[in-house]
C-alpha cells in the first residue's frame, strides 16, 4: 500500500502510535453497541489512538467525519458505512490525501475497489441464505401456502439488501412460500414492534406464518407485537432473525424465536491488526469474513450463558 501512506513504514518512529479515525454509523442495535465497544477495547489494548465519530445514521455526517479525519492527518481511516452507495467521491478525497481506508462491517458499492484497502465484515448474503435454508428445512413437510413477513433493516444498507437477496434466492425453489409483507424497520426494536403491529392488522387469512427479521432488535420488538395480538411467537408465527445477541438467544431458549443466524460484531481486534499491517506496508486480503454460526432452540441454552453481548 505504498501509494496510500503519508509516512512510509521506514519513516515512522517505532514509538509513534498509529492514529485511527473511525466513522461509526450509529447506535441502532445491540450489535452496534457491541461493535463500538469491540473497536474501543481493541484500540486500547493494541496501543492505537482512536478518534471515533458517531454519524447517527447519516451518510452526510459520515462524510463530515471523514473530512475531519483527513484534516487531522490520521494514519488510517475506518468506515462502517450506513448505506452501500454514494462513497466514490469521499473515498477519492481520502486517497488524494494518501490515507488508507478500511471498510468495516457493511460493504460499499464502488466500481473502483482500489479506493479502499480491505473490507472486514460478515457475508450478509450468506446470512440471508442461512435463514432461508433453515426455513425450507423446517417447512419441508408442510404444504403451502406459507406467508412470510419480512422486517428489513435500514433502506439502502448492505445487510438489508444482501440478506433480503440471499433469503429470496433460497426460497425461489418453493413457489408456495411467499413474502406477503415486507417493510424497513431500520434495525431498531421500536420500529420492529410498530411495523409488526401493522402487519398483524391484516385479516386472519392473510396473517403471516413466518417472520424473517433482518436483526434481533426488530425481532424482539415484533415478538412483543405478536404477543399483544394474542398469538404465540415461535409457534403461531415462526420467528427467524440475524445477529445472536444475548437477549435474542434467551428468547430462542424460551421458544419465542426459532432460529438466529449469527452476525459477529466483535471485529475490533481484526481492525487494529489491519491498521498495523497497513502501516507496516504489508498486503491484506481484499475481504475478511469472521466465522459465524446458526443457532436453533436446541443449542440456545448452551450458548447464551457465554455470550459477550
Ligand atoms: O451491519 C450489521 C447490522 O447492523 C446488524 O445486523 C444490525 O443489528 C446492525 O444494526
Amino acid at each position: 500500500f505504498g501509494d496510500w501512506l503519508q509516512t512510509s513504514a521506514s519513516e515512522m518512529k517505532p514509538d509513534t502510535p498509529i492514529t485511527l479515525g473511525f466513522s461509526q454509523l450509529g447506535k441502532e442495535s445491540a450489535w452496534r453497541i457491541a461493535n463500538t465497544a469491540s473497536v474501543q477495547e481493541a484500540a486500547a489494548e493494541s496501543g492505537i489512538r482512536l478518534v471515533m465519530k458517531n454519524a447517527e445514521q447519516s451518510q452526510k455526517k459520515q462524510f463530515e467525519a471523514i473530512r475531519a479525519f483527513i484534516a487531522m492527518k490520521v494514519d488510517v481511516i475506518a468506515i462502517a458505512p450506513v448505506v452501500e452507495s454514494g462513497w466514490e467521491g469521499i473515498l477519492r478525497e481520502a486517497k488524494a490525501a494518501g490515507i488508507p481506508v478500511v471498510i468495516l462491517d457493511r460493504s460499499v458499492n464502488v466500481k473502483d475497489t482500489s479506493l479502499f484497502v480491505t473490507t472486514i465484515g460478515s457475508d450478509f448474503e450468506e446470512e440471508g441464505e442461512k435463514a432461508g435454508k433453515y426455513l425450507l428445512d423446517r417447512m419441508r413437510n408442510r404444504p403451502g401456502p406459507i406467508r412470510i413477513a419480512e422486517l428489513q433493516g435500514t433502506s439502502g444498507s448492505a445487510p438489508s439488501i444482501q440478506r433480503g437477496e440471499g433469503f429470496r434466492s433460497v426460497l425461489a425453489g418453493r413457489a408456495d412460500m411467499t413474502i406477503t409483507q415486507s417493510a424497513p424497520a431500520d434495525f431498531t426494536e421500536d420500529k420492529g414492534r410498530a411495523i409488526m403491529r401493522d402487519f398483524l392488522k391484516a385479516p386472519a387469512e392473510k396473517r403471516p406464518d413466518v417472520l424473517f427479521a433482518h436483526n434481533d432488535d426488530m425481532a424482539l420488538g415484533a415478538i412483543d407485537a405478536i404477543e399483544e395480538a394474542g398469538l404465540k411467537p415461535g409457534e403461531d408465527i415462526l420467528v427467524i432473525s440475524v445477529d445472536g445477541s444475548r437477549r435474542a438467544l434467551a428468547e430462542l431458549a424460551a421458544g419465542k424465536l426459532n432460529a438466529v443466524v449469527e452476525c459477529n460484531p466483535l471485529i475490533g481486534p481484526q481492525l487494529m491488526q489491519a491498521a498495523k499491517e497497513i502501516m507496516a506496508g504489508r498486503t491484506l486480503p481484499k475481504r475478511m469474513v469472521p466465522p459465524e454460526d446458526v443457532f436453533t432452540q436446541e443449542r440456545a441454552a448452551e450458548v447464551v450463558s457465554g455470550r459477550k453481548y
